[in-house]
Parts: C-alpha cells; sequence; structure tokens
C-alpha cells in the first residue's frame, strides 16, 4: 500500500514523463518546421518512449493499491533557435529528470517502501542512458558545428533511429 506523500509523488512524476512527451513532440514539430526531418524522426520516438515512461508509473499506481490521478500537462516551448539549441534543451531536461527520480528515491527510503524503491531502480538505470544519448547528440553537433553539410549528415544519421 503507498502512503499518500508517495502517491502524490509518483502522480506528479507520471504527469512530468507525460510532460516529457509533450516536450519531445514540440521539438519534433519544430525539426519538421526547419526540415530536419531525421532529428524529428529521433525526437518523435523519444516522445513515445517518455509516452511509455508516464504509463510505467500509471501501472505501478494501480497494481501498488493507488489511484493514478491526470494532472494538467503543461504547454511545452514551440520555438528554438536551432537544432542545436533543441539538443541542449533535451540533454538539460534529461538532468532535471534524473534529479526528480533520485529525489523519489530519497523519498522511498525515508518512507521505508521497498517496493517503490525497487521500482524506481529500472528508471535510475534509464536516466544514465537517457543523459549518455543526450550528451553525445550535443557533442556530435558541437562537432559538426555551423557547418550545413555536415550538420545534414548528422540530421541523416538521427534519422535512422
Ligand atoms: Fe523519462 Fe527521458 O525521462
Amino acid at each position: 500500500m503507498l502512503s499518500k506523500t508517495v502517491e502524490s509523488a509518483l502522480n506528479r512524476q507520471m504527469n512530468r514523463e507525460l510532460y516529457s512527451s509533450y516536450l519531445y513532440l514540440s521539438m519534433s514539430a519544430y525539426c519538421e518546421s526547419v526540415s530536419m526531418r531525421g532529428s524529428a524522426h529521433w525526437l518523435r520516438l523519444q516522445a513515445e518512449e517518455e509516452k511509455v515512461h508516464g504509463m510505467k508509473f500509471y501501472d505501478y499506481l494501480i497494481e501498488a493499491g493507488g489511484r493514478a490521478s491526470m494532472l494538467p500537462i503543461e504547454a511545452p516551448p514551440s520555438e528554438w533557435k536551432s537544432v542545436g539549441d533543441v539538443f541542449d534543451t533535451v540533454l538539460s531536461h534529461e538532468q532535471k529528470v534524473t534529479a526528480m527520480i533520485n529525489d523519489l528515491v530519497n523519498l522511498s527510503i525515508a518512507e521505508k517502501d521497498h517496493a517503490t524503491n525497487n521500482f524506481l531502480q529500472w528508471f535510475v538505470k534509464e536516466q544514465v542512458e537517457e543523459e549518455s544519448n543526450a550528451g553525445d547528440i550535443v557533442s556530435q553537433i558541437r562537432l559538426v558545428g555551423d557547418v550545413p553539410g555536415h550538420l545534414f549528415y548528422l540530421d541523416h544519421h538521427l534519422g535512422k533511429r
């Protein structure tokens, strides 16, 4: 059985995962608008992954005897300066999500909620991968700089995800 504190925190995190999905879909739409189709494809798949993350919280809340609540999803930004700016934002967003997951783990320890702690370990591992993937793309964009041909090649590569 979940404590009310843990139930609320899990619902907030479900909301943040769904917001992440909305944010990445908005980034995908921006990339489409500047003809960076490969980046748009990568971000669209990332938006789908975030929905799956949100649903993991939904399923766990129910399985653990809690109640899943649909909190309002904040509207994400819709404009970025460049594709580089988009992926810088992806990385900083994922770093924020990691901090949120760590806070949740700390809460599960404080509440002596071992089941929730165990559930969250999947996300602890996932966040290492999420930050690493975003960090790699940020580094690659820095490497190619503003050379349009190189950026086009990188975009093509991201489209193969
Ligand atoms: Fe579900 Fe990318 O954090």
